[in-house]
């Protein structure tokens, strides 16, 4: 008899991002006069670059001629691209990071559900509450988790960020063997400095654990202290696995693509005794299950490097970060406690006074024509808050602030 995957069965409900759309859909059916607007889900709004939409068309071109014609890649990436990540995004900023230990891929959302399939089924996993939800449903879905109550999974690990550690995650008073760590954070917005980074990479050699570093935020970074890369630590090679993308950055939400660092130097236990390398099984399981980013999407994430390609993706993020600086000063002065949004395209803001998550999210949904995402949906300890995105365009960000302004006037 065929049977399912039981740990599908033990999910409370479906993923947050579908839930929140099955909300909006429900209440758009009830025919609101107002034009929705979208501060919910992180998807950017600004158009590609003029060089990434060149080298697209480009590369397209190329895929029309017999000479010029290419079928299945790497799976790993084409060395082209491979070589400009790591030039540009660790070599030039001082960091060791050889193109041989990226992967390419089609997204860091794929990579960071993925990775976990090479742990033991009966590793701890450890997260931060509230967290991006991909983290937990993947090891949900591996069995790892345990079982669910109470907002939480009874075998993971949760490390609590509130308001009274500033957002920052405390290190597991109890053993993990892979923690994720996701900074600039989603959902709070929370940067973490380069002083706590050296305690994590240090635990993490302490205990023997691996730490899967989730930096799809880093180009939202203003300050001086926040570190890019967990490469940027001494000893982070050793214990740390790293991923980015191109989507937030240079607007890939719909291209697809983004990659994992894994180090040559990284090891793990093989379970019996010994060490075992972790780039070679990576690089076997994305050989197995992968036939590599299409040439097209790669060309056009190298475009992103060319000078041209790098004014324009900074002038997009520019325009998400001044959405993030208008949306903090005009929530606070709507009497909102607002987070984040600095180093961050994410505001993490406190419900008012009488709301909880999903209390505020209908608030703003039916009498604002506003969606956000309900802080819940990412941890029992978001509960209370609600995310906005940065990432609206300029125009339907400054509606959206109106709208909600005159619910608090
Ligand atoms: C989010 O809204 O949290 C992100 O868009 C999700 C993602 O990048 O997959």
């Amino acid at each position: 008899m065929t049977t399912i995957n039981t740990n599908f069965l033990k999910f409370p409900g479906i993923y947050l991002f579908q839930e929140v759309a099955r909300q909006v859909a429900a209440f758009k059916k009830t025919g609101p006069d107002k034009r929705v607007i979208s501060l919910g889900i992180g998807d950017v709004t600004q158009p590609l670059a003029k060089a990434v939409i060149e080298a697209l068309h480009k590369a397209t071109d190329e895929m029309g001629k017999a000479e010029t014609f290419r079928g299945y890649g790497p799976e790993q990436g084409y060395p082209f691209l491979r070589e400009a990540i790591a030039k540009h995004d660790y070599q030039d900023r001082g960091i060791n990071v050889d193109a041989s230990e990226i992967f390419v891929s089609d997204g860091a959302k794929c990579d960071v559900g993925n990775f976990q399939e090479l742990f033991s089924c009966d590793s701890i996993v450890a997260v931060t509450d509230p967290v991006y939800p991909v983290y937990v449903d993947s090891n949900v879905m591996a069995g790892r988790a345990g079982d669910f109550a109470d907002g939480r999974w009874n075998r993971i690990v949760y490390l609590p960020c509130t308001k009274e550690n500033g957002f920052m995650p405390e290190l597991p008073k109890e053993h993990a063997d892979i923690v994720y760590l996701c900074f600039p954070n989603n959902p709070t917005g929370a940067t973490i400095t380069r002083k706590a980074l050296e305690a994590w990479v240090a635990w993490a050699k302490r205990e023997g654990s691996l730490i899967l570093y989730d930096a799809a935020y880093e180009a939202f970074i203003e300050e001086e202290d926040v570190p890019h890369s967990i490469y940027e630590i001494e000893g982070a090679r050793d214990v740390a696995v790293e991923f980015r993308s191109f989507s937030k950055t240079a607007g890939f939400t719909g291209l697809r693509c983004g990659f994992v660092v894994v180090p040559s130097t990284l090891t793990v236990s093989d379970g019996n005794g010994g060490r075992v390398a972790l780039k070679p099984e990576w690089s076997r399981r994305v050989a197995t299950k992968y036939n590599g980013c299409p040439y097209i999407v790669q060309r056009a994430a190298e475009a992103v490097y060319s000078d041209e390609g790098q004014k324009e993706i900074w002038a997009a993020i520019a325009v998400y970060k001044k959405n993030a600086r208008l949306m903090t000063e005009k929530l606070e002065s709507y009497g909102l406690k607002v987070y984040g949004g600095k180093n961050a395209p994410y505001l993490w803001v406190r419900a008012p006074e009488g709301y909880d998550s999903w209390g505020f999210f209908h608030l703003l949904l039916e009498k604002a024509c506003i969606i956000c995402t309900p802080g819940v949906g990412f941890g029992a300890a978001g509960e209370g808050y609600v995310r906005m995105t940065a990432f609206g365009s300029p125009a339907d960000t400054a509606e959206a602030l109106e709208r909600i302004g005159a619910l608090f006037k």
